[in-house]
């Protein structure tokens, strides 16, 4: 009966069978009556069911801002409309840079995460690493709205939020062994090949940015070095989710603000990382 649900979900919608399973479960949620015996939805849970339907298939809501949550790493993250559903190219660079750091634990004090958004890399950094102290920052109140939720909501205690346009609300002695950011970074001239679930539901604020994506970017490339300690402890000091398209342009304005960046591939194998060291720290030889 529940496969009848999920075909009925997939014909009206073009989501795969995983998330049409998820998108039921959602449905039968305050049910205490688990899915594989339960025959038939109530009228309320129909009604409801309908209702997620169209928003997904004719308003292109994302399948995680009707569910309201998606998992990352070993976090529950809230989501809301329309800050930015984290991502799982995201998630990819942000676990090999755990693994990364493992090693380096003890020496790992203060970690800066620059556009925080749902809070995720902030969040992820603090739970697997107790003993440093995050500070998360974003542009938009709404954001850190969330990401304090969020916080509240995994137990997450060693991580600060704050309101700031890139470094502006920073103390200028504020210093951090490491300083990671996933900035807003699409060129705006691709906002018409975004799908409709992104540009109607996303902040594009979270998305774009100017002089071809790379505005903010160039900005915080310049301006980070003056943020870290002196003498690097760990593999990185930067790294930067950047645009597929922009591998070759951030390895350039990081050579001229004296920076060293490797760029690595996505899941989907296109260009997504950028790890970085001040050229005059020992070059970057991490990654495989
Ligand atoms: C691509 S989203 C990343 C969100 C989250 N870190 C993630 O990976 O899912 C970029 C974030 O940067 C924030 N942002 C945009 N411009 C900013 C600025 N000038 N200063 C601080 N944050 C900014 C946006 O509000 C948004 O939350």
């Amino acid at each position: 009966m529940i496969h009848r649900y999920i075909a009925h979900i997939q014909q009206k919608t073009n989501l795969s069978s995983q998330e049409a399973w998820w998108l039921l479960e959602h449905v039968l949620k305050p049910t205490p009556m688990p899915l594989v015996t339960q025959n038939e939805l109530t009228e309320a849970q129909s009604q409801k069911l309908e209702e997620y339907i169209d928003q997904i298939a004719r308003r292109h809501k994302p399948l995680a801002y009707v569910i309201g949550w998606v998992p990352f790493l070993d976090l529950y993250i809230e989501v809301q409309p329309p800050i930015l559903i984290p991502r799982p190219e995201t998630e990819e660079w942000l676990n090999q840079l755990i693994d990364l750091l493992i090693p380096k634990s003890s020496q790992i004090q203060r970690i800066l995460d620059i556009g925080t958004g749902s809070g995720v890399i902030g969040l992820a950094l603090a739970q697997k690493f107790p003993l440093a102290q995050i500070t998360a920052l974003d542009i938009n109140p709404a954001a850190l709205d969330l990401a304090r939720k969020n916080a509240t909501i995994n137990n997450i205690q060693n991580i600060e939020f704050i309101k700031s346009d890139l470094f502006s609300a920073l103390k200028s002695d504020q210093m951090f062994d490491l300083i990671v950011s996933n900035p807003p970074y699409i060129p705006r001239s691709a906002l018409d090949g975004l799908s409709a679930s992104v540009t109607l539901w996303e902040d594009h604020g979270a998305l774009l940015a100017d002089q071809d994506g790379l505005e903010i970017l160039g900005k915080i490339i310049a301006q980070s070095a003056d943020f870290l300690v002196p003498n690097r402890t760990l593999p990185f000091q930067m790294v930067l989710e950047i645009d597929r398209t922009q591998h070759e342009s951030v390895k350039k304005i990081a050579q001229l603000h004296d920076w060293d960046c490797a760029v690595t591939q996505d899941l989907f194998g296109n260009w997504r990382t950028a790890w970085c060291n001040l050229s005059t720290q020992t070059s970057s030889d991490h990654l495989v």
